[in-house]
Formats: structure tokens, sequence, C-alpha cells
């Protein structure tokens, strides 16, 4: 758990502080990650450490484009020297690419960063989409729910969650039907 503890450390630096309640949420999808080892074999590690990192753009020591994904994932290539693996997942966690096109900065996102391995950024939604906002857990309906509400009608977030709605719940069957199948 070498890489898990270190983006650990890295998330608390940037987080605990000035983003008490993501900091809690991160501690919440880490913490689902960790129930995810049994099916995640030798990705355990990377994927938790994704969880960890995974909404540290919106550290206000690393915001540049404003668009988190995108200004984690620059920050953990850029500074951290980060391989691509890493920086795909954290990129494109949770649907990031459809917000990127409402954003107007996909062309931005597909340049610099490649989408990884589809289970392994499917895992990544479940934590992140059955995690609440203070790291409780959620039903993926709740957690659908308490965004838009955050957010209210209005906003681009609560647009792109219409559009991002089939796909995360597609990745939080798909992972609860593996848990399934090991217990
Ligand atoms: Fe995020």
């Amino acid at each position: 758990m070498e890489h898990a503890e270190w983006a650990r450390e890295l998330a608390e630096h940037f987080l605990r502080e000035p983003l008490p309640r993501r900091w809690a949420h991160t501690q919440g999808v880490a913490a689902r990650a960790v129930s995810l080892t049994p099916i995640l074999g030798e990705h355990a590690d990377l994927l938790i450490t994704a969880a960890w990192l995974h909404d540290i753009g919106y550290a206000p020591d690393l915001v540049d484009t404003g668009f988190h994904p995108l200004d984690g994932a620059r920050y953990l290539r850029d500074v951290q020297r980060v391989d691509d693996t890493l920086c795909g997942l954290v990129a494109y966690h949770s649907g990031a690419i459809n917000e990127a096109r409402e954003r107007g900065l996909i062309d931005l996102l597909t340049a610099e960063f490649r989408e990884g391995r589809p289970e392994l950024a499917e895992a990544l939604i479940y934590c992140d989409i059955t995690t609440g906002p203070n790291g409780e857990r959620f039903t993926v309906h709740e957690r659908l729910a308490e965004i838009c509400a955050r957010y209210g009608p209005g906003d681009l977030v609560t647009r792109v969650i219409g559009i991002n709605e089939s796909l995360l719940l597609a990745a939080v069957a798909s992972v609860e039907a593996a848990l399934a199948d090991v217990r």
C-alpha cells in the first residue's frame, strides 16, 4: 500500500484544512476503494491511490481551469510526475468527459490525458458515487439527488448529472455484481 499511503498524505495536505468536507468525502471514497480489494486484485493499490487523489483538484492551491479533474490530473502529472494510468483515472473520474464537454474543455482533456481501463474507471465511479459529502455511505440515488440539490436546478453540474446518470448507474451495477460474485 505504498502508493496509497503517499496519496493519503498528499490529499490530506491539500484538502483537510481548506476543504474539510471534501476531505471527509475523500476519506469515505478511499474506504470504499479498500472495500473493493477482493475484486481488484493486483489493481487494488492503484484504485485506492486514485480514490485518495480524485478530488485533489478542488484544493485552492491547485485550481487553474476551475475544472477539478483536469486541474488535479495536471498537478499530479507536472509536479508529482505521476504515471499516465493514475493521471487518466483522476482526469476522467465519474463521467468527467461529459462535464468537460459542457465546460468547453473536452479538447484540452482528451489531448492531455488518456482514459484508462474501463473496469478501474467503473470501480472509481462506484466509490465516489456511493459516498456522501461527509464521507457517509449513500446509495447512488441518494448521492445523485444530493449533488443536484447542492448545485441547484440551473447549474452545469446538475445538467451533467442528468447526462451521466445512466453511465453512473451502470458502473455501480457492474461493481455490485462483481462484489456479489466473490461473496
Ligand atoms: Fe470529483
